[in-house]
């Protein structure tokens, strides 16, 4: 695990309490993600998702723990790691098109303007923006095309990681549907790694390789990582026929519903997330007519 392109290690948040004490977020927290994964974290409101990624930003430091990307300690805000935010974080003053190339000059130094604008204008082509629109200010765009522009400077960027922090979540739901789709377009053509913070379940079963599940704050941790057993490309329509489809929704229903209280506060010395693997499709050769569904889960 700790041979991951991102490992996160015994990772402990601890804030002041307003009352001369502290509390403790989350506690020893550890987990990997590998090179082009795509990983998104279901937990309820505070758990600290948001403090993790923080921390793997380099935007602020953890009480106690390290993280490693390709082996080197992540310390302080770098080019190589990209954030989108839920308020879209853009510069006012500037285009939607200089809002890119603002990043992609600065990562790619070597390039003349001509390189960097054409680079910057493909990206936001992949999320659907194009003519005139690229040249308004953010105050001049809809909070969805806003939300495009971002993923676009994100992704135009190309960190070896994108931090998602509920980037969809001001979208109302067609906007969102259509989003979630040009960010898989993106992902897909590209070698990136990606770590999103979510609070809608088909979202993350839509997007993600792995879910991880966050338990209720304080002394949090990320109890389960649940592989997404459902081939890809996936689609919004179809995904909901895939026999693991409700399986997997249920688990997480069932966990952010239940568990995510009941386990909350059982922290330990190294808290590793217990791999979840759900598969119902059995084995495809098999001429069973109604073969035993396979329900697995793995000590990890
Ligand atoms: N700078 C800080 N000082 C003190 N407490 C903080 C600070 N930042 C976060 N917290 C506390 O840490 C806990 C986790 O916060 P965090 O923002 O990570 O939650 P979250 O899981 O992202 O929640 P949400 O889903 O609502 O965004 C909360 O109890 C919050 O009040
Ligand atoms: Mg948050």
């Amino acid at each position: 695990m700790s041979k991951s392109f991102l490992s996160i290690e015994q990772l402990t948040q601890r804030y002041p309490d307003g009352q001369g004490g502290e509390f403790t977020v989350f506690e020893n927290a550890s987990f990997g993600i590998e090179k082009g994964e795509f990983v998104c974290i279901l937990g309820h409101s505070g758990c600290g998702k948001s403090t993790i990624m923080n921390i793997l930003a380099g935007l602020s430091d953890p009480t106690s723990g390290v993280v490693k990307m390709d082996g080197f300690e992540v310390s302080g805000p770098s080019l190589d790691r990209g954030v989108v935010f839920q308020n879209y974080s853009l510069l006012p003053w500037l285009s939607a098109l200089k809002n890119v190339t603002f990043g992609v000059a600065a990562r790619f130094p070597q390039w003349d303007k001509a390189k960097v604008i054409a680079h910057s204008t493909a990206f936001l082509a992949k999320v659907g923006l194009s003519g005139d629109t690229i040249h308004r200010k953010p105050s001049q765009l809809s909070g969805g095309m806003r939300q495009r522009v971002s993923i676009a400077r994100a992704f135009a960027n190309e960190p070896k990681l994108l931090l998602l922090d509920e980037p969809f979540g001001a979208l109302d739901a067609l906007t969102r549907g259509t989003i979630q789709d040009e960010l898989i377009k993106v992902w897909s053509d590209t070698d990136q790694t990606v770590f999103m913070i979510t609070h809608d379940i088909d979202e993350a079963i839509l997007l993600a390789d792995r879910i991880l599940l966050m338990t209720n704050g304080p002394m949090a941790q990320v109890a389960e990582s649940v592989e997404i057993t459902i081939p890809r490309p996936r689609n919004r329509t179809s995904i909901v026929e895939h026999p693991n489809y409700y399986a997997i929704r249920n688990h997480l229903v069932q966990f952010l519903g239940k568990r995510s209280s009941e386990l909350s506060g059982q922290s330990g010395d190294n808290n590793r997330p217990i791999n979840v693997r759900i598969d119902l499709t059995g084995d495809a050769d098999t001429d069973d007519p109604d073969p035993a569904p396979l329900l697995r889960a793995v000590e990890g």
